[in-house]
């Protein structure tokens, strides 16, 4: 038993009556959860543990989502599910990890412990390192069907790495108790912000046998160090990590796309190509056909690699957007057809919609590249409360070579 509290009603869940409380569970239902913890209470269970319980049933209902149907087997915390990996992503790295010959993985701030249950189910001995006691708890009864990985209440500064091993770092990016708008712990989005720090984490690469570093996905292109390799990963068109790898593959920059739903998904690699063509230099340059990079191809920096796949040129630098003759089948871009090119100003495509499209559907409105507030543009457009048609307005607000533009596009 813990002397913490919290912690040692974590360790009561994960074992015994608490985990037997727990199985027994309904559903989740906001509505009935008053009128079954008074029930659970008169039935005689300890009150602390009925709302630890219930807690569980709700942070796994809210964690459906993004975790499916292992959430069930899951001990969370409110903080530690917002940053677990998503089990997909971690079953990949796993699998790379076991290919690259690695036997024992050092998984230095475990949280809840997803990445470390990937590589247990990978076949790799883990020894999984966590400096909350709570969240460790959590953890060790997350892990323990897999009788190789062991969990460790401990500081990543210290944990002992050798050259066998393989290494995963995925720092906190969030600030304990600190929290937005939305009842969300604030994220935090500098590398000096991370715990453990990312000092350590070039430190573990230097001796670890292969190392992998999860960082947000907004980890800037420019910043990859020498020796790495990064992968920016989406699933499904979610942007979801950038993975600095060091010891397996060769290093520069790439991007991983998932696409197949919540089954297996299929990965796709986008890498750096030689001399990408260079973006359009003109706005009259632009052809019939404009491609969308994958949010991690655009978020790799490697909109080149798709404007090289197509035989185009980038709108202009940083947009992510493709400007081809032809569309072109990639599972990592989606295309469509440029219908109209007009200024970016609110009245003149308010005036195009007024003519073509009197009973216009639903418009959506997409940007980059250029400083419009979308939403604010919408309002300037003054379109009628409620659609008068069916047929959807794609606007693309961006630039093309050197010229704001607004355009006017069919998804293909
Ligand atoms: C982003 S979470 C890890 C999530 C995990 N990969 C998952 O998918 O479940 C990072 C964890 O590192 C822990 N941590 C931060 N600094 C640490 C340190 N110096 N030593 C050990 N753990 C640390 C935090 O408490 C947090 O639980």
């Amino acid at each position: 038993m813990s002397a913490d509290p919290a912690t040692d009603l974590m360790e009561r869940l994960g074992t015994g009556d608490g985990a037997r409380l727990l199985g027994s569970l309904p559903p989740y239902d906001e509505a009935g959860s008053l009128a079954l913890m008074t029930r659970l209470r008169a039935e005689g269970h300890d009150p602390e543990l009925v709302a630890a319980a219930l807690t569980q049933a709700r942070l796994r209902a809210r964690g459906r989502a993004r975790l499916g149907a292992w959430v069930d087997d899951l001990l969370l915390t409110q903080d530690g599910l917002e940053q677990a990996t998503r089990p997909l992503v971690a079953a990949r790295r796993a699998d790379l990890l076991a290919r690259a010959g690695v036997r024992h993985v050092v998984d230095l701030g475990c949280g809840l412990g997803l990445d470390s249950l990937a590589f247990a189910r990978a076949g790799l001995a883990v020894t999984a390192v966590e400096a909350d006691p709570t969240v460790a708890a959590a953890a060790r009864a997350n892990l323990a069907r897999w009788p190789r990985a062991e969990v460790l209440v401990g500081d990543a500064l210290t944990t002992p790495v050798t050259a066998d091993d393989g290494a995963f770092l995925d720092p906190a990016r969030r600030t304990p108790g600190v929290a937005d708008r939305h009842g969300r712990t604030r994220r935090l989005r500098r590398l000096e912000d991370l715990s453990p720090p990312f000092e350590r984490v070039t430190e573990v690469a230097a001796t670890a046998r292969v190392t992998v570093a999860k960082l947000a996905p907004s980890f800037d292109p420019r910043d990859v160090p020498a020796q790495a390799r990064a992968e920016w990963v989406s699933l499904d068109g979610d942007l979801l990590e950038c993975a600095l790898w060091w010891g397996s593959g060769s290093p520069g920059r790439r991007a991983v796309v998932g696409r197949g739903g919540p089954a297996e998904p299929t990965w796709y690699e986008v890498a750096e190509v030689d001399d990408p063509p260079a973006p359009l230099a003109r706005a009259d340059a632009l052809a019939g056909y404009v491609a969308e990079a994958d949010v991690a191809v655009a978020a790799a920096g490697l909109t080149g690699s798709l404007a090289a796949a197509v035989e185009g040129h980038e709108l202009a630098p940083g947009t992510g957007y493709v400007s081809a003759p032809a569309p072109v089948d990639l599972p990592w871009a989606r295309w469509y057809a440029v219908r109209e090119v007009l200024p970016l100003h609110a009245t003149a495509v308010r005036a195009w919609l007024r003519e073509h499209h009197p009973r216009t559907g639903p418009v959506t409105i997409k940007k980059s590249g250029v400083r419009v507030d979308p939403e604010a543009f919408r309002t300037q457009l003054r379109l009628p409360r409620r659609a008068a048609g069916v047929e959807e307005v794609i606007l693309m607000l961006t630039t093309v070579g050197d010229t704001p533009r607004a355009l006017v596009v069919d998804r293909l």
